[in-house]
This record gives structure tokens, sequence and C-alpha cells, in this order.
């Protein structure tokens, strides 16, 4: 039976639903009565991730932003990289931030500035995403997985010590997943200082984490982030950066990125074309003024389901201690053959839910003949057995119960 409301705006019930249940929308009291009509309707789809809700006005300032720079021809360079290059070394409590293209170059130009290249080793995770285990082999490298624990989901620092001594690697690229960092992370980097393994820190999410309240990026020699728009501080498309205190590294790294430019027709190495465009960089630094309360949104969200799911049965992964999470995402473990069931019943309630790494790195073809060390397959078991929840900033609480409810009636049968 078509409704009232559904006459006169005609909007869907699903759509109208989620408009509803968006933050503010109480304030519109002309709304009330449709409001009134459909609260009690008994489902609500949650998207997995909602990266369009934006702050009030947020949108205004992007489009005259756009607008002005358009005008001025304003594309590449200019004032708004450099600002946002003071910002993020700010943000990051680095001396150098290096603006580039997306986050897979700035993994590409921090091994190339650490001069890692043909027929040396990499260790690396065999669980994180592909652009790790690609951007060693695409600078000539080889590089050699190893499993992370099933606790922190982060490299296994026994294996990663083992495998030094075995393979005698030239470097390591140790990844921040899930929005937190490895317990081990001061061992890793004592451990490659004393071994001379040059770490690299793939910290694409963990923008806004803490280690020991000082962020996470500070500690590491060299570390790279991404700006890809899904991630904690996105971009209205690609981008990423590379952060140190090493101030030679960081000169290199703004070499290559700039096709090893010294001066205009000058060219000192054999670099690429890795430049942020200034549109991006314009969109990075409105998406600044905001980072606090959207990780403070993230954070809150993150603690609700770590707070209230094993109230369910539900196993959620907590960062280490030492560890403020960024709320990049939410990680659960289920049983391996309870998994495919949950996913099932999650999509019939337009539930989204994401498996961020659904398989190891050493299990993709493109793998194919490169090592792994060992044979525990702890990244085969935890991409089996994981599923993220929604999480995205600004997610509301009425959105939080909702998957809460989905989730208690689908375990309580
Ligand atoms: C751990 C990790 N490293 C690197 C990247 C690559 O970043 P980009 O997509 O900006 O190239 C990603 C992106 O998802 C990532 O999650």
């Amino acid at each position: 039976m078509e409704r009232d409301w559904q006459k006169v705006l005609n909007f869907n019930e699903t759509l109208l639903i989620r408009i509803i249940h968006l933050p503010h929308w109480g304030q519109h009291k002309i709304h009330l009565n449709v409001y009134n009509q459909v609260k009690n309707y008994p489902y609500m789809a949650v998207s997995f991730i909602d990266i369009k809700r934006f702050e009030p006005g947020f949108l205004d300032k992007w489009e005259s932003k756009v607008k002005e720079m358009s005008a001025n021809a304003q594309f590449i360079g200019g004032s708004e990289v450099s600002t946002l290059e003071s910002r993020l070394a700010e943000y990051a409590k680095v001396q150098y931030a290096i603006s580039c293209a997306n986050g897979t170059d700035a993994l590409q130009l921090a091994l190339r500035a650490m001069g890692v290249g043909r027929g040396d080793k990499v260790l690396l995770p065999d669980s994180t995403f592909w652009a790790t285990f690609e951007c060693v082999v695409n600078v000539g490298a080889d590089p050699v997985t190893i499993d992370p624990t099933e606790t922190d989901l982060q490299m296994d620092i026994e294996d990663f010590k083992k495998a030094i001594d075995k393979y005698k690697p030239k470097a390591a690229i140790l990844v921040h997943l899930y929005g937190w960092g490895s317990a081990d992370v001061l061992e890793f980097r004592k451990i490659c200082k004393e071994k001379n393994v040059l770490l690299l820190e793939d910290g694409a999410q963990c923008f806004g984490v803490q280690f020991q309240n000082e962020s996470i990026y500070k500690g590491a020699h060299i570390s790279t982030t991404s700006f890809y728009p899904a991630k904690v501080l996105g971009a209205a498309g690609d981008g990423g950066a590379v952060f140190t205190n090493d101030e030679a590294l960081a000169n290199q790294v703004r070499q290559l990125a700039n096709h090893g430019r010294t001066s205009h027709y000058g060219h000192g190495s054999v670099g690429w074309n890795s430049r942020m465009d200034s549109l991006q960089a314009a969109f990075l630094n409105l998406s600044l003024d905001h980072i606090d309360a959207r990780l403070d949104s993230r954070r809150s969200i993150a603690a609700k389901y770590q707070k209230e799911l094993p109230n369910l049965g539900i196993q959620v992964v907590s960062p280490p201690k030492g560890y403020l999470e960024n709320g990049y995402c939410n990680a659960n473990i289920f049983d391996i053959e309870f998994r495919p069931k949950l996913e099932a019943h999650l999509k019939e309630k337009g539930i989204g839910f994401g498996i961020i790494y659904p398989g190891a790195m050493s299990d993709q073809p493109g793998a194919e003949g490169w090592e792994k060390f060992g044979d525990r397959n702890v990244a085969r078991k935890i991409c089996a057995t994981i599923l993220n929840l929604p999480l995205y900033a600004y997610m509301t609480d009425n959105e939080f119960d909702e998957v809460y409810s989905v989730l208690k009636d689908f375990l309580k049968k």
C-alpha cells in the first residue's frame, strides 16, 4: 500500500528511513509528520562505509575552493600543496612530509629513496593490502611474507626475527593495519636497527593513531600514508604522503616524485611523476580542519563495538596496550563455518560489512614464485574468519543500534 508521504515525496522507504536517521534530521520539524509515520518501520539499511557524511558547510567551502582555484588555473603545486605538507608534518609530528600521487607510490618512493632495488630481500606481512607486496616487486626487490599474530593481527615478531637470520634482508615493511599497530612496534624498530635492516612503516591505515601518547609516525625512520577517499583522512580522489625525520631521505623522495628533478630541466635521478594535484591538497586541507572531530566519532563507534559485541558472544579485536586507535575499522573473529551464514543474514537485512583482507598475500596468483616464511598459514586463517562491521565518521547511534539488533536477532536463534 502506498503511504501518503510516498506520494508527496516520491521517496522509496529505504531512502527515507536512511534520511531520517541522518544527524540533525530531527531538527527539521516540518518532516515530523512523516517521521511519526515511519519511525517504527522495522528495517534500516546501514552501509559498510559512508564517505558522503561531511560536516555542514563543508561541500560549500569545497565548491568555492574549486571555483577559485579553477579561475586561477592553480592545478599543480602552489600554496595548497605546501600548506598541506606543513600541516601534515605538524599533525604526524615529523620533520618532513612529502605529498605524492597515492599511497602505493608513497611506498615505492620510500623504498627507492632507501636504496632498495634489484636483488634485495624485503620482509613484509602476509596479511596486508596488495600494494605493500607490489611496491617491493616494482622496485626490483624480492618480497618474503611473514605471518601475522592472531592477537593484534600484525606481523609476528618471532617469525620476523627468524626470517632476518634466514634471509638477511636489506629492508622490511611493517604495516600498521586496521587502525592500530603491532604490540611489538618498538621491538621491530629496535631489532631492525641492531641488524641493519632498513625499516619502512606502511601507515596507509593509521592516520591519527597514537602509540604511547605520540603520533605513530613520529617514531618511524620513514613511513607512508594513503589519502584514498575511504581512508581516515581521505581526498576527493587519490593522494599519499611520505613522512620522515631524515633530511637526506626527504630530499630524495621529493626528487624522485618529480622526475628526479634538480632544476626545471635538470634530472639528478630517474624518478617518475607522482605529484599530488593542488585540488586534492585543497580538499585535504579542508578535511584536516575536521580531522579531530572525525577521529572522535570513529573512535566512539569503535569503542561501542568493543564494549557491546562481547555481550553477544562476538570476539572483537581490540588494539594492543599503548595504542589510541583511529577507528579506521571494526574487526571481529567468527567461526570459519559461521561467517558465511552471518554474511548471508547481514546481506538480507541490508547491513553492510567488509572483509577488508579476504586473502593472504602469498595465496595471490600474483605472488607465485616469491617466498613465504614458515608454513603456519596464520594469515590464511585470519582472512577466513575475520569480518568488519559498519564504521565511519558520524555514524549515528541509531545506525549502531540497528547493526547490534540485527546481530542480536540472528545470534539468538
Ligand atoms: C596497507 C595499505 N598500504 C598501501 C595502500 C595503498 O594506498 P593507495 O590506494 O592510496 O595507493 C593501502 C590502500 O588501501 C593500504 O591499505
